[in-house]
């Protein structure tokens, strides 16, 4: 049978992060490496409109209703997109999300059920695939479940979502998605699979700690003693992010390419010849926006600074409120252009994060050659060399500027700043490796079954 990956957001049919990127990539890199894949995602309103999505037929659920099935096959994938009244409504999350993805955990296994499809393994994404962990192990398949972010958990009270789970009750207990007199969806994608994994080694370990655990930590230091908690690099998308090719961009290879980047970004935003430090973020506690935003009145004095994103109102209006200042420049919302056309022209690319369990715009930022300053957590250790990257350890603006300022003096070392990105650029974030280690920890999981 297929490996089925369960996650709520897909590229490119739907995406609020790099969830969705990931999604977007590892499945289609498991395909070609020869294993049927699968993935299964809720069927969003308008995403027919966007995708060549076939429906296939509309079944009823037990417990769930009716079910529209849409399918679409793409690089070697089947796309399987579940569409439940509650999802029929505009953009991807709501407040009673738990509810909803309660009713879409109960949905999926008896969907792939009544298609015939007996998974090899099932692999959950975050907490809105954690109720299908649950179901797909109560129903004897191999289950992995991957942490992306720790923060969001999916809970709500448990004597009212009890009834949305449709679990018998031992599983409404400690032993399962019970955690503080609350239901705990990403709880019981860690309790109920046979495998977790985060999607870097460092985050593997700082969630084991108060400081990084969310709470779980205790559930995560049982997952490590009994040798079930991974860590796994996520890898980058080579076709999407590639200088060579983007669409985006004014296509370079080298150094030289680059420069025609910067200038045409000067010219977007009007900057001066000082240098640019570029971000394109969800504006979340999480990214540390607001310790470049305390930065800004020093970091102007140095640098041009391009913001992308969107996220909290607050952050958002604070951004836009430098607007009138000729070194910033802040567009909030998603922009894929301005995202790439960023990637290329800058020459600095932050990423102040709090916690980061991989990160993907410093890979991106590398492979475009623009030099990342980071906070050292996470998956931002596990891929900026220090030898090429600019980072700081305290969650402070102090820590951040310090090290921007260590950038400006390497700048000025010519032959010292080319070779960081060069050798930037050179670096291999292809997803074959990841791909590899999944395929051994799914090979473990099948042999510990027998
Ligand atoms: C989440 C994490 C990010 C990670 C991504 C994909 O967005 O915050 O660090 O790269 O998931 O795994």
């Amino acid at each position: 049978g297929p490996t089925v990956h369960v996650a709520s957001e897909v590229f490119p049919f739907s995406r609020t992060g790099g969830l969705a990127d990931v999604l977007g990539a590892l499945p289609a890199a498991q395909a070609a490496a020869g294993q049927p894949t699968v993935v299964v995602t809720p069927w969003y309103q308008g995403l027919e409109d966007a995708a060549q999505v076939q429906l296939v037929e509309t079944l009823t659920v037990e417990g769930v209703g009716a079910v529209r099935l849409g399918h679409e096959r793409r690089g070697g994938v089947d796309y399987l997109f579940l569409g439940l009244a509650d999802f029929d409504r505009p953009g991807l999350y709501h407040a009673d999300d738990v509810r909803r993805f309660s009713r879409f955990g109960c949905a999926v296994v008896p969907v792939l059920q009544s298609l015939g499809v007996q998974p090899r393994l099932l692999h959950g994404h975050d907490w809105h695939s954690g109720l299908v962990v649950a179901h797909a192990q109560l129903s004897g398949w191999p289950t992995v479940f991957t942490v992306h972010n720790l923060q969001y958990q999916g809970r709500w009270p448990l004597y009212e979502a009890a009834e949305w789970m449709a679990l018998p009750g031992w599983a409404l207990g400690p032993d399962g998605v019970e955690f503080h007199g609350e239901a705990n969806l990403l709880k019981s994608g860690l309790m109920f699979a046979d495998r977790v994994t985060t999607v870097s080694p460092t985050y593997a370990q700082e969630i084991t700690t108060p400081e990084y655990g969310e709470g779980l930590e205790g559930v995560l230091q049982r997952l490590e003693r009994e040798g079930r908690l991974h860590g796994i690099l996520n890898g980058l998308d080579l076709e999407r992010w590639n200088p060579r090719r983007d669409a985006y961009v004014m296509n370079y290879s080298g150094l030289r390419g680059k420069s025609g980047n910067r200038r045409r970004l000067r010219a977007e935003f009007g900057f001066d010849r000082a240098p640019i430090l570029g971000t394109v973020s969800r504006l979340a506690d999480q990214k540390g926006m607001d310790l470049l935003l305390r930065a800004l009145p020093e970091l102007v004095g140095s640098w041009n600074v391009v913001i992308l994103g969107g996220g909290d109102p607050v952050l958002e209006a604070a951004f836009a409120g430098w607007g009138y200042h000729p070194r910033v420049a802040f567009k909030g919302g998603l922009d894929e252009a301005l995202a790439h056309r960023i990637y290329a022209g800058a020459d600095m690319f932050a990423m102040p994060s709090r916690f980061e369990p991989c990160g993907l715009s410093q890979m991106i930022a590398l492979r475009y050659g623009t030099l990342p300053l980071v906070r050292e957590t996470g998956g931002l250790v596990d891929t900026v060399p220090s030898s090429i990257g600019f980072t700081f350890g305290e969650a402070t603006s102090e820590a951040l500027l310090s090290s921007a300022n260590e950038a400006l003096a390497t700048r000025a070392d010519r032959a010292e700043w080319e070779r960081r990105v060069r050798e930037g650029m050179a670096l291999d974030f292809s997803w074959d490796a990841s791909a590899r280690a999944y395929a051994a920890l799914y090979a473990d999981v099948l042999a510990g079954r027998g």
